[in-house]
């Protein structure tokens, strides 16, 4: 989702460093240390599959050695194939689409397929795959000690659907509208097995659709205190706005809550607290209308005051037990999240890299407070026991994370206990002096242990009163966005870093690879850096996915998008040989523009959907 950023939220004013004229980057690539993959790979937990499937159980798939040449080899897809309604793809690779909005969880369930005159039940969508495919994560079928690479859960966010898109109207016109409105969002959980050389859903007792109006559960600072309870009483549901995500290695995925305070509206009178305000809620959020029919989204309904605080935290989901409640994870703080990048840190600490995304918002940090097997040994989550860091990037290629603690007393003055401190993680970060980044969006640590953050772009800085240049985000505006790159000390446990800017997106705009807004990021264990672009693209592109070499400065364009959507959501098997990443928002909604991945030309309205990418030579993918 790119414009629903585009107000600012942080008036706080924070600007710690005097303008800096010039852009510094890469010319400081100050690393500290070395550190093995970390965070490669899960401990294999013990599965139970839980797919009904005749043919029995999925093999387990030997990866092929590959001749190694360099790190990306593939053909890019051209310049001058910019633009258009189709999806175009490396020459080298190969595409199928899985599980677009309306396909079914479970085979045989119900289905739509963008037939413009009609649109799913609210009982149906529920029992659907939703629309916004954002953040995912493949989490493999292990058999006898081995993953697989043909068979496990996709675990998919939902992020948005306008409801143009998916009403077919703008404005809901009854309870039932929102409820599809509601179950379109959240996250799908869904067995996927590769059969006949193809991918697609397989019954499953793991498979399930997580939406707006599912049980959940809180855990941390914030959990039973009065700031999440509501006067009616009412028991916490539902996940929304669900972007980016993370992956731990004890096995969950975690889910994160981007742009919460869009859905809240007021159909009274209503006047925004400073806390409110801080995370942008408005009497008309952005147009959903839920609150006219649903009174947990009507800021104005007293009995439902503290809603909106149920939302904004990152969520833990089991993939592999559909019973299981999903649980926010408060110690992480209450941000528009739009990812958590996981890795295990010095000690065994699992530490949790967080960007929230608007313009000038900051980048945090979670260390869990001890090792985090000896902590699950105890039987406590490494997610609710631990401190909250927020980013100051200083002007010299230095850094501190500042802890969001309700034992500092600049921040003991302004909360009551370490509840109000996670709950209002925005305004206790802008009390101890964060630097406003210029949005920050995915964050992923590459195997030598830097971290990269996407700065997507924003065109505010530097206009009358709001924060000018500075060295982590030199250019004022920076209608293009870049990616910073950061060591932090101690193997991801200390609070100091160093950082340099990895890549100002403006600077490829006269090559072939030229690209905008950068967004999703993944790097693989052989060091390569995929970035996806979710924003204004140069030289007529559509929104796409690259390739870039760290050591090198290589970058290639492995996948365009189809017009108006936003490339996003990634993730391999286990031998790298598949990988999935998706399209959202294909068209905007509108078949005039697109019918992806129905044909152009067919009058189907466009429907976000997963890509799975193949070399047609099967070897690594990316290379
Ligand atoms: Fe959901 Fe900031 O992208
Ligand atoms: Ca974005
Ligand atoms: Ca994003």
């Amino acid at each position: 989702m790119d414009r629903e950023d585009d107000f600012i939220a942080n008036r706080s004013g924070n600007r710690p460093f005097g303008d800096v004229l010039q852009a510094r980057a890469s010319r400081r690539r100050v690393l500290v240390g070395s550190l093995g993959a970390a965070a490669s790979g899960f401990l294999g937990p013990a599965l139970s599959w839980g797919a009904e499937d005749a043919v029995g159980k999925p093999g387990v798939d030997e990866p092929q050695p590959l001749k190694k040449v360099g790190l990306i080899n593939f053909r890019p897809v051209p310049l001058s194939e910019a633009g258009g309604a189709e999806v175009s793809i490396s020459a080298d690779y190969e595409y199928e689409v899985l599980i677009p909005w309306g396909d079914p969880l479970q085979p045989g369930g119900p289905v739509y397929d963008g037939d413009p005159a009609t649109r799913p039940t609210a009982a149906d969508q529920a029992e659907m795959i939703g629309i916004g495919h954002d953040g995912m994560w493949f989490f493999p079928y292990v058999h006898e000690g081995k993953e697989s690479s043909n068979a496990g859960m996709l675990c998919v966010n939902h992020e948005f659907g306008r409801n143009n898109h998916v009403l077919g109207r703008g404005i809901p016109g009854s309870l039932e509208d929102v409820r599809l409105s509601q179950h379109a969002h959240g996250v799908s959980v869904v067995a996927i097995v590769r059969r006949d050389g193809s991918w697609r859903q397989i019954r499953s007792r793991n498979s399930r659709r997580i939406h707006v109006n599912t049980p959940v559960a809180f855990s941390g600072p914030a959990a039973g205190g009065g700031l999440l309870l509501t006067p009616s009483g009412s028991e916490p549901l539902g996940t929304v706005n669900n972007c980016a995500n993370g992956h731990t290695p004890w096995g969950t995925y975690l889910t994160c809550e981007e742009n919460f305070n869009g859905y809240f509206g007021a159909t009274g009178g209503w006047t925004a607290t400073p806390e409110q305000e801080r995370y942008g809620f408005t009497s008309g959020g952005f147009g959903y209308g839920w609150e006219k029919f649903d009174r947990r989204f009507d800021l104005s309904d007293s009995d439902y005051t503290n809603e909106e605080n149920r939302f904004g935290w990152v969520v833990e989901i089991d993939p592999w037990d559909a019973r299981q409640t999903p649980v926010k994870r408060t110690a992480l703080g209450r941000l528009k999240h739009e990812g958590a990048a996981v890795t295990v840190g010095d000690g065994g600490r699992a530490v949790v890299y967080m960007g929230d995304d608007q313009r000038f918002d900051y980048i945090y940090k979670f260390v869990s407070a001890d090792d985090w097997q000896a902590m699950r040994a105890r039987g406590v989550s490494p997610l609710d026991e631990g401190a909250l860091y927020v980013a100051r990037f200083n002007d010299d290629g230095t850094g501190d994370w500042l802890e969001l603690t309700i034992d500092n007393p600049l921040l003991a003055a302004r909360f009551a206990d370490q509840a109000a401190v996670v709950t209002f993680a925005r305004v206790a970060a802008d009390l101890l002096g964060a630097t406003p980044m210029d949005r920050p969006e995915w964050t992923t640590v590459a195997p030598n242990g830097d971290i990269y953050c996407s700065l997507t772009n924003n065109d505010e800085r530097g206009r009358s009163g709001l924060p000018g240049p500075d060295a982590a985000n030199p250019l004022a505006p920076n209608p293009n966005g870049h990616i910073i790159r950061w060591r932090d000390a101690d193997a991801h446990i200390g609070t100091s870093f160093s950082w340099d800017i990895f890549l100002i997106a403006a600077t490829t705009h006269d090559s072939e690879d030229a690209f905008g807004s950068p967004d999703g990021l993944w790097a693989d264990p052989d060091g390569r850096l995929f970035i996806e672009t979710d924003g204004p693209q140069p030289a007529g592109l559509n929104d796409q996915l690259l390739v870039a070499d760290p050591a090198t400065g290589e970058l290639r364009r492995l996948l365009e998008g189809v017009i108006s959507c936003e490339v996003t959501g990634i993730t391999v098997t286990p031998d790298r040989r598949t990988l999935f990443c998706n399209l959202q928002h294909p068209g905007n909604g509108n078949s005039i523009a697109t019918s992806f991945p129905a044909p152009f030309g067919s009058g189907k309205i466009p429907r976000d959907a997963t890509l799975v990418i193949r070399r047609k030579d099967r070897g690594i993918v990316g290379s």
